[in-house]
């Protein structure tokens, strides 16, 4: 069977390949550890599966549910960004439903790029935003992250004709792969460059709510200017715990967002009305549940960041995400590192390189496993670097 040629250049997705590697190493009995994707193993609150069940008996949400989704959702969405960033949005022309916010990073880039044009990509990154340029037929420009610059893009460092022929920038913060964080002032930048360049911002905030030691991630639209250019990616995934029930949202400049509902309402049609609902339950009902997530990510966080240490290895404790990621010892790149924990420890971290070629000298440590094999693999993790 004959592909399309743009097939042919992406590569098959990274987390459904690690899925692959630990299902067939289960199989032969390993007891593989994953520290690869980012799922939280806790549960979703139980307020939030009552509202959906509740919403499952109601027949009105058996029909087809809004393409944009149900404005209540929406207006859920408007007071939380009201509520946490104090960012006003009309629920009505900018925000939509996204099912998940994986789908509408990726659709943005067919609703903006044509062939030949340049989206800027941060590098590493979250590895849809390039392979979403590949499939609308543009070409990714990567910005580099880099630890002397605190993992952020230097936008002076861009080509200014690679610039003035971008459509899209991608941002994250805090941010995947790296765990870093960024300020308003950073914002504030980037929102000053796509101005200068015409360039439409896009910021994928998942992580905005998995933060600690006091720090609070800022939006994007809390810049002043930002919705002039900017929309903003949400997820419940992350904060909820609700990365099976593909539920996300698009905020933010409202022609950009009508833009992206041309292209979803051809596509797709909606998200399930009971899912939204039981959203809505998630933003506007009780928020104890994050703060005992917190904690729990943070535990965990000082745990790998301690054994890291001990072993020698330079890391900081992140800010933000429930990220780590961690310099490989010399002698060792991504991939090499990533597989001798595999083959020694029986462990699954993310090589760096995955995410972009920035990413080398680098692998990601996800925190979403239980306390106690958490506490294993990092047990196994230490044994294998002291031989
Ligand atoms: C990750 O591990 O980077 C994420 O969980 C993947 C995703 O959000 O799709």
């Amino acid at each position: 069977m004959k592909t399309a040629e743009r097939i042919k250049q992406i590569p098959p997705y990274l987390f459904a390949q690690i899925d692959k590697k630990i299902a067939e190493l289960r199989k032969k009995g390993i007891d593989v550890i994953s520290l690869g994707v980012g799922d939280p193993d806790l549960p979703t609150p139980p307020n939030i599966i009552d509202a959906l069940e509740k919403a499952a008996r109601d027949p009105e949400c058996h029909k087809y549910p809004d393409y944009e989704g149900s404005l209540d959702f929406r207006k859920a969405v408007a007071t939380y960004y009201r509520r946490r960033f104090g960012v006003d949005l009309d629920p009505e022309s900018e925000v939509m439903a996204l099912i998940g916010s994986k789908e509408g990073i990726a659709h943005i880039f067919f609703a903006f790029i044509d062939p030949g044009d340049y989206a800027l990509i941060p590098d590493p990154a979250y590895p849809v935003y390039k392979t979403a340029t590949l499939f609308a037929g543009g070409i990714p420009y990567s910005m580099p992250l880099l630890k002397e610059n605190n993992f952020l893009p230097d936008f002076s460092s861009i080509d200014t004709e690679i610039a003035r022929k971008a459509k899209l920038m991608f941002l994250c913060y805090p941010n995947n792969p790296t765990a870093a964080v960024a300020d308003e002032k950073f914002f504030e930048e980037a929102v000053e460059f796509a101005k200068t360049y015409d360039i439409i911002i896009c910021h994928d905030s998942a992580y905005a709510e998995v933060t600690f030691d006091g720090y609070k991630a800022p939006s994007l639209l809390s810049v002043k200017g930002a919705k002039d250019i900017g929309v903003e990616f949400g997820s419940l995934s992350k904060p909820y715990r609700m990365t099976g029930w593909r539920l996300g949202y698009a905020v933010g400049n409202k022609d950009v967002i009508a833009a992206l509902g041309i292209i979803k309402t051809n596509v797709d049609s909606g998200q399930f009305t009971a899912i939204q609902r039981a959203g809505i339950e998630a933003l506007l009902g009780p928020q104890n549940s994050l703060d005992e997530m917190l904690s729990v990510f943070k535990r965990r966080r000082d745990l790998v960041v301690e054994t890291l240490r001990e072993v020698g290895l330079e890391v900081e404790p992140p800010k933000g995400t429930f990220y780590v990621w961690v310099p490989v010892p010399e002698g060792y790149t991504s991939s090499s590192f990533a597989e001798m924990l595999l083959e020694k420890a029986a462990v699954v971290v993310t090589p760096g390189n995955a995410y972009g070629d920035h990413g080398e000298g680098y692998v990601r440590i996800s925190l979403t496993t239980p306390d106690d094999r958490l506490k294993e693999a990092m047990r196994r993790i230490k044994e294998s670097l002291s031989f």
